[in-house]
């Protein structure tokens, strides 16, 4: 039997962190809204710890993860194990092989705590006593909660209100690591109220969110912002995926064809892509082809401009030259909420700008389609935002199968779905609005 994992020893955790800015076309600088010139370090004093901003205006290609971070790492089941699909692949009848990174196995279940980690040890290292952040369907707050418990100190989330309401799970989840969640828009702060004024039963959305964040740390001296993508020292933290997988696929003797990743704001897919796409532009063209993967529905590097916008809705962040279907855009509530998102990171928009990355949307019932084939085949039950690459990894084996090609494809599994079960009976009842369904039983074919 041919094994179907490459697991690293613990000691071969990364010991740096790999920045694109290194090696990339450098994004256009993010702009003071006010007098639209190139932000300041120190205008980002208030929200974030120094060492944090420095990360996000570094130009180094490596940064050092510190001795106690890489201690932590381990308790995030790092590094993770690289599979390889043969279920699946052998469901498809393709010449391909699949191979996903294992992101699912972390305590809360995604890829997020690589970065929250990281941000709660240099905030606790610069004496901030309170983390304020929010969260979508509740990944990224978990991760920032646990974080937070690990360095000994307190976490605020502001949840969009139709998760807080028909998630309720990972807002345990939070309140059990011992954060206070409220529900966005809240009463707690100026932008929260004045929405609430105009409409009580207002659903809140991501940009909202961020913005009542953003208000509750400019009022309390205690406390700093976490941001769970988008910026450039998130991407970096999130690295720590692809060195892992630039190793496992060394040990296979393999090159990938295909790095396919689900793009809300970008983290994960640059998390897994980006070391490898620097190799690529250092040796000035690779044989790797890299895709990333948005929702029809929120359809930012497909269709959206690129152009400097606000992060946020109330319009407090700076201005970032980024893919952009406006900061005032509301997407429809699909189930993947981590991916409804109005922008992309700028590192990523720059690579899709200049065509190194390729962008591609995929609808919500063809992922719920590839999600529910993954689960049958491989026994996970994916994210539904995971779904997304899984989708766009299954239509790459199987025009492998059309071309008789052995591609090698890889994909970063970013979460697992167990706590977004309502959007899958939402789909095994039928009642999720699609376009096209992937083709074939959903029940696996004997193999
Ligand atoms: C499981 C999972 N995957 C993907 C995403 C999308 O975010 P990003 O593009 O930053 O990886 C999220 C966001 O919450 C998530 O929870």
């Amino acid at each position: 039997m041919e094994p179907t994992r490459v697991v690293l020893d613990q000691e071969e955790t990364p010991k740096r962190w790999y920045n694109i800015l290194a090696d990339a076309p450098t994004p256009p600088p993010p702009l003071n809204p006010a007098t639209r010139s190139p932000v300041d370090p120190g205008d980002l004093a208030r929200l974030f710890p120094a060492e944090l901003i420095r990360q996000e205006m570094t130009n180094e290609r490596f940064v050092d993860i510190p001795d106690e971070l890489r201690d932590a790492y381990r308790l995030l089941n790092r590094p993770s194990i690289l599979q390889r699909a043969v279920h699946l692949e052998r469901y498809l009848r393709t010449p391909a092989k699949i191979y996903f990174k294992r992101e699912d196995l972390s305590p809360t279940g995604s890829h997020k705590p690589n970065t929250a980690f990281a941000q709660a040890y240099y905030n606790r290292e610069e004496g901030v006593e309170r983390l304020v952040t929010e969260t979508g369907a509740g990944q990224w707050g978990s991760a920032l909660a646990l974080a937070a418990r690990h360095f000994g100190l307190q976490c605020k989330v502001f949840m969009v209100r139709a998760s807080y309401d028909q998630k309720p799970y990972r807002r345990h989840v939070m309140r059990l690591y011992g954060a206070d969640v409220a529900a966005s828009p809240s009463e707690e702060t100026p932008f929260g109220r004045s929405l609430l004024e105009k409409q009580p039963d207002h659903p809140g959305s991501l940009g909202v969110a961020i913005s009542e964040a953003l208000q509750f740390v400019v009022s309390d001296p205690r406390s700093k912002y976490a941001l769970g993508s988008v910026l450039n020292h998130v991407l970096l933290h999130q690295t720590v995926i692809g060195l892992e997988a630039q190793k496992q696929f060394e040990q296979l003797d393999l090159v990938p064809d295909y790095m396919v990743g689900c793009v809300g704001g970008g983290s994960n897919f640059g998390g897994f892509a980006y070391p490898m796409i620097g190799e690529s532009l250092r040796r000035g063209g690779g044989t790797t082809e890299f895709v990333a993967v948005e929702p029809t529905a929120v359809p930012s590097m497909t269709q959206g401009r690129y152009d400097y916008d606000f992060a946020d809705t109330a319009q407090m962040t700076p201005l970032l030259k980024m893919h952009t279907l406006g900061s005032d855009f509301v997407p429809s509530p699909i189930h993947a909420g981590g991916l409804r998102y109005h922008g992309c990171a700028p590192t990523l928009s720059v690579l899709v700008d200049a065509g190194v990355v390729k962008a591609r949307a995929v609808d919500q019932l063809s992922s719920f389609e590839a999600g529910r084939l993954f689960a049958n085949t491989e026994g996970i039950i994916p994210a539904p935002e995971s779904s997304h690459a899984i989708r766009a990894a299954i239509d790459l084996a199987l025009a492998a199968k059309r071309e008789r090609e052995p591609k090698v494809i890889a994909f970063n599994l970013s979460g697992h779905g167990l706590l977004d079960l309502e959007g899958y009976s939402a789909f095994l009842e039928g009642r999720l609005p699609g376009e096209t369904a992937l083709s074939g039983s959903p029940v696996p074919a004997a193999s």
